[in-house]
């Protein structure tokens, strides 16, 4: 190595297991590792150390059995800008040794399925982001892989883009594929994944059903009461309430955070108003990766 350049270890004995059919998400934020994890596991990058199997296959000692078996989609999409929609997929699939006449016919195919036969002839750049995600998505399916690999799918698309998308891949999930995507967006790996690994600096913090990971959020749901005055001695009572874990106000906000739900708001609302306050406005939060997240790293995933 260089003078002067720091040895910086992305990944450290991340260890994880993605089931056939799983929709699998790696969460974390900006130079957690999740590239650098989705680049062992699709060939791109060599490991220094440890090792990984695809669909059987050994990353290391066959990496082109794991390429057969895998589709990628980057995280920056990166078609080829001198060729056509469809001539991108017909490419592509000649990798693989799929003959011209197939391939155009499932290129057509999988144009067809995303809304996007009409572009067959276009140039790329014609095309908007979410529609190149899209073709980045037909090119990745054309040899009809085991496992689909995204990095950061919906980075960049306008919100409606990203709902498209979302509902592009939840089909593939019905349909069976097994899909390992990256994100850093913990709404996209909610709606998503069935099981989520939390990364953070390279480190494994977190690994279960993304239902799990969130009633493992601590501190339980947050109940937020708008009053129309300072809480006063409320707050004190409140805290004093079953079920509480935890009361905090500002203003004329009382927040109270309950090991139990929404059920604990009725007695809320008597104390509330036993105490000269009325309740302006309500609002409940359920437990969230986002604060399971904040707890694991005492930070907030951006
Ligand atoms: N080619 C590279 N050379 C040096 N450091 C890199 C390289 N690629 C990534 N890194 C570093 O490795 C860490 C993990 O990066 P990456 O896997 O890209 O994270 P993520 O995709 O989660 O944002 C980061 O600290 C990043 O700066
Ligand atoms: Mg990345």
């Amino acid at each position: 190595m260089p003078a002067g350049v720091k040895e910086l270890v992305a990944l450290h004995g991340l260890d994880l297991d993605v089931g056939e059919g799983e929709f699998f998400g790696l969460l974390g934020p900006n130079g957690a590792g999740k590239t650098t994890t989705l680049g062992i596991l699709t060939t791109r990058v060599l490991a220094t150390a440890g090792q990984a199997t695809v669909a059987g296959a050994d990353v290391i000692n066959d990496p082109v059995g794991v390429r057969r078996r895998i589709g990628v989609v980057p995280q920056r999409a990166n078609p080829d800008r001198g060729l056509n929609v469809l001539e991108n997929l017909v490419f592509h699939a000649a990798y693989f040794g799929i003959p011209r006449g197939e391939a155009i016919r499932r290129g057509m195919e999988h144009l067809e399925r995303l809304g996007m036969q009409d572009k067959a002839d276009e140039k790329v750049d014609a095309l908007s982001g979410g529609q190149q995600q899209r073709l980045m998505i037909a090119r990745a399916l054309i040899h009809e892989p085991e496992v689909l690999f995204l990095d950061e799918p919906t980075v960049g698309l306008d919100p409606q883009a990203r709902l498209s998308l979302w509902e592009l891949l939840r089909e593939m999930h019905r349909q069976g594929r097994t899909i390992v995507m990256t994100t850093h967006y913990m709404q996209e790996a909610d709606e998503l994944c069935d099981r989520l690994a939390i990364i953070d600096r390279g480190k494994l913090l977190a690994l279960d059903a993304t239902a799990t990971l969130k009633a493992k959020a601590p501190g339980g749901t947050l109940i937020e009461l708008e009053l129309d005055g300072p809480p006063g001695a409320a707050l004190d009572l409140a805290r004093g309430l079953e079920h509480v874990t935890g009361a905090d106000a500002t203003d004329s906000v009382l927040r109270v955070q309950s090991a139990a739900g929404g059920r604990i708001i009725s007695a809320l609302i008597d104390t509330v108003e036993r105490n000269g306050c009325h309740v302006k406005n309500i609002s409940l939060t359920e437990p969230s990766l986002e604060t399971l997240f904040i707890s694991l790293t005492g930070r907030k995933l951006d």
